[in-house]
């Protein structure tokens, strides 16, 4: 297997940055403890932006907590988690306003807290939200994303990222009727989403009578036809542990399509465009696709033989030092790190914020360099 923590060619930076990471994080617990919302974004003014607590990005927050604390041993961090875990309960009890983000909300916190300590009620929520998410799909093959008045038949390439919670319930309660629907899901997002060239769709329209393609639509991305990074980027991570969920080739070697798609693409800074098919200026960049990409990538890297692991590993590293060098505040003056994060390519505001799961793939992918084999999509192995 290819090593990830021995080859990384900098030990220097990956340490001082693990050190960078704890101080800001400490400042950033500081200031979050103070409030009744979560994380997400930053204001001008350094202060958090208050967010609604049904807002799909929560559990980075917690989940970052767990990862600091699994990096540090330090108390702070723990406490944070638990503190903001127990304030999503609002969230999972109002369940008809859920949609099929419930594996980013609750996966990536309550059963990894479930895993280290045995929490009762952690598990009870973690397997709550998957079977909000089961009732969720349509069975001519698809998962539904949103609630919209006419939204029956949209799904999006980011529940690739919520199908380890229905591997995780699958395991858990030695019932298959998760992981099949996970499956089923999969194989549809391999068959209609991924485009020949490993390019994705963000969303592709389902006729939910019949399930066939009624229309695919740009999103989050420049256009209808362009190819939003973010999409990329979880679409690369999900086949990803959609196939170490499974052992499912198919779903390893689409991965590996839309991972060399990426490379080709993300350019010479190594720093993503927030569509790789937007017009050359104005030069919108997103930080958390590369964030999320190169946490895909150095999990493909340990799966794929030595010679096809190197190119993906290299581009995860020169993607996180880039980010690093070029998108960072490491400063106390504000509770988050990267900045150059972009919600959608047509929002305002939205563009080149910050936003907390940047700062939880990059924590995330640091751990994994730094020897941290525990991956909390896959919580339970
Ligand atoms: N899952 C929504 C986004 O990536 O913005």
């Amino acid at each position: 297997m290819f090593d990830i923590v021995a080859r990384f060619p900098d030990k220097a930076w990956l340490e001082a940055t693990a050190e960078k990471l704890n101080q800001k994080m400490l400042y950033a617990v500081e200031k979050a403890k103070k409030n009744d919302f979560i994380p997400y974004d930053t204001t001008s003014d350094g202060e958090f932006k208050r967010t609604d607590i049904r807002m799909w990005t929560n559990g980075f927050w917690p989940a970052m907590m767990w990862q600091m604390y699994l990096a540090t041993k330090d108390e702070t961090y723990r406490a944070e988690a638990i503190r903001t875990e127990e304030m999503m309960d609002e969230a999972l009890a109002d369940f008809k306003t859920l949609h099929h983000d419930v594996g980013f909300m609750w996966l990536i916190h309550c059963a990894v807290r479930y895993k280290l300590e045995g929490n009762q009620e952690s598990y009870d929520r973690t397997l709550f939200a998957a079977q909000t998410l089961a009732a969720r799909f349509n069975p001519k093959g698809f998962i539904r994303a949103w609630n919209g008045r006419d939204q029956q038949g949209w799904a999006i390439i980011d529940c690739m990222m919520n199908l380890p919670l229905l591997y995780w319930a699958s395991d858990m309660t030695n019932d298959p009727r998760f992981r099949l629907i996970a499956m089923k899901h999969a194989d549809t997002a391999m068959n209609h989403f991924v485009r020949a060239d490993g390019s994705v769709n963000h969303i592709v329209v389902f006729d939910p009578e019949t399930g066939d393609v009624v229309d695919t639509l740009g999103g989050q991305g420049y256009e209808k036809g362009s190819s939003w990074s973010r999409g990329q980027s979880w679409a690369l991570y999900g086949f990803t542990l959609s196939y170490l969920c499974t052992g499912k080739q198919e779903y390893l070697d689409t991965a590996k399509r839309v991972a060399n798609y990426f490379i080709a693409n993300v350019g010479s800074d190594y720093i993503p465009r927030c569509d790789f098919r937007q017009p050359e200026q104005p030069d919108l960049k997103d930080n958390a696709a590369g964030a999320v990409a190169s946490c895909g990538l150095l999990e493909l890297a340990k799966v794929v033989p030595e010679c096809e692991a190197r190119p993906y590993y290299n581009a995860a590293v020169k993607m996180l030092m880039a980010m690093e060098q070029h998108c960072s505040n490491w400063d106390n003056d504000i509770p988050a790190v990267f900045n150059k994060c972009t919600v959608a390519y047509h929002q305002y505001p939205g563009r080149h914020s910050t936003m907390n799961y940047a700062d939880y793939y990059f924590v995330e992918a640091i751990n994994k360099l730094r020897g941290q084999e525990y991956n909390f999509w896959m919580p339970n192995k």
